[in-house]
């Protein structure tokens, strides 16, 4: 088992390079199999979810050659149906193959999504959309089935009930390939879900309106390939913002599109940062105590969930009493107990929590929950005085690449330790 071994109380200072995004990435991967030719996709974060995702596409048939790093040459040309195992079942993003598989062969058996635990997540709406195209679906042991009746899908009129990311991008996949016009109405505008219209433009979809809460998408009779560079990862990018604002210092975080990450910069300033937009770089400076703030998650262009942990984390510290409501997920506080144990104040009421700052936070021994929760450990961790362990960083390797060698390059004293596993009987089973 290996966990993260952080000495805290050292400002962060330097530079720090953003990857490509994560929920743009698990989306656009599995968008491959739309195509019957090669693409080629630069900036693919080196993280857990991905090597899953990749490792599932090849038993699929897809060929997978490594250009570098961070690039791979995908071909999907002339492919005949095979379904996920049950691997995919582990992550999230595998309801993505739903939409790409339907889209493609007209049939889908995917395992029931997993992820983060973070409330209910449910996929109706995600399922309602593959409906109106023309495909019977259901969901039994554990599997969703998914035909289309003719064997393509068609366009139709989609209204989300709730605005819905995973929906959104599931149903631009499945309407790619499908006969005529799809319409998704109150769709969601995060910018992972431009870059998915965009990677399926580049390969020859017509997509237009990503980025507002109307898409269109006009279904081509086939998608021939090419070439594309995933965005920056938005919550990567905040989340070494916040780090740098709990633990104090100057860092100019490289490789951004500032613009994705406003909501997150503007809560910043409020809290007393120096924030500077370089163009493709925010550099951001913090000294001295943080201020109080409110937050609310939305969808973008609020307040991102997914910054959630990270922000309460910061305002653990600041001089007074905040407020923080979470209105995308019901039940993205549980984190909020190991926070206490490095001295936070936290009061949570269902989808709220009152963080009530205190002078100092101290090293503990905490865990991470889910992934951002376990980024929100870190950067505890960062601005406590003494050692912080974190532990079930699994959590954490999934959706964020090198993060230990990153904040290594920031001047951070955090390493990673393998501990044996405590033996079964030793264990308080109370
Ligand atoms: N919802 C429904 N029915 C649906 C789909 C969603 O009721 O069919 C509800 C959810 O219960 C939730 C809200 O709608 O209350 C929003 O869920 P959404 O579908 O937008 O979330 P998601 O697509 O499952 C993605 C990210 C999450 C991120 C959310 C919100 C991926 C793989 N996951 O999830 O990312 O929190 O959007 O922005 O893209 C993370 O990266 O840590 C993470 C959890």
């Amino acid at each position: 088992m290996t966990q993260f071994v952080i000495h805290g109380g050292k400002k962060l200072q330097g530079e720090v390079e953003i990857s490509g995004a994560k929920n743009a990435a698990v989306a656009i991967l599995p968008a491959a199999f739309l195509v019957d030719g090669e693409c080629r996709i630069e900036n693919i974060p080196q993280i857990s979810d991905v090597t899953l995702l990749l490792e599932s596409m090849a038993d699929m048939g897809a060929e997978i050659r490594t250009v570098n790093r961070t690039t791979m040459d995908i071909r999907c040309r002339g492919l005949s149906y095979r379904e996920p195992g049950p691997a995919m079942g582990e992550i999230r993003a595998s309801y993505y193959f739903i939409g790409a598989l339907l889209g493609r062969f007209g049939q889908a058996r995917v395992p029931m999504p997993g992820g983060c635990d973070i409330g209910v997540r449910p996929i109706d709406q995600h399922l309602k959309g593959m409906r109106a195209m023309g495909a019977e679906v259901s969901v039994e042991g554990g599997y969703v089935n998914a035909k289309a009746r003719n064997g393509r899908l068609h366009g139709a009129n989609i209204y989300l009930d709730v605005v819905s990311v995973g929906a959104t991008m599931n149903i631009m996949l499945a309407a790619a390939l499908a006969k005529g016009k799809t319409v998704i109405e109150n769709a969601a505008r995060e910018p992972h879900i431009v870059d998915l219209a965009n990677f399926l433009n580049a390969m020859g979809a017509d997509i237009r309106g990503a980025g507002t809460s109307v898409i269109r998408v006009f279904g081509a009779d086939r998608l021939r390939g090419g070439a594309y560079t995933i965005i920056p990862d938005q919550i990567e990018a905040g989340t070494y913002l916040a780090a740098a604002a709990a633990a104090g210092g100057d860092v100019l975080v490289k490789g951004v599109i500032p613009k994705h990450l406003f909501s997150i910069t503007a809560k910043l300033e409020e809290m007393g940062c120096e924030i500077i937009d370089m163009g493709d770089m925010v550099r951001i400076r913090r000294d001295g105590r943080l201020h109080t703030a409110n937050v609310k998650t939305m969808p973008y262009p609020g307040f991102p969930t997914d910054m959630q942990p990270q922000i309460v984390t910061c305002l653990a510290r600041a001089g007074g009493t905040s407020v923080v409501t979470e209105d995308v997920w019901d039940n993205r506080f549980k984190y909020v107990s190991e926070l206490a144990k490095m001295g936070a104040k936290i009061q949570v009421d269902g989808k709220v929590a009152v963080i009530e700052g205190v002078e100092r936070l101290s090293g503990a021994t905490v865990k991470a929950c889910d992934l951002r929760a376990g980024a929100a450990m870190v950067i505890a961790g960062l601005s406590a005085e003494g050692v912080t362990r974190v532990t079930e960083i699994h959590h954490i390797q999934r959706g964020y690449e090198d993060l230990v060698q990153k904040l290594r390059g920031l001047g951070a004293d955090i390493c990673e330790e393998e501990v044996s596993e405590e033996p079964e009987s030793s264990k308080n089973l109370a």
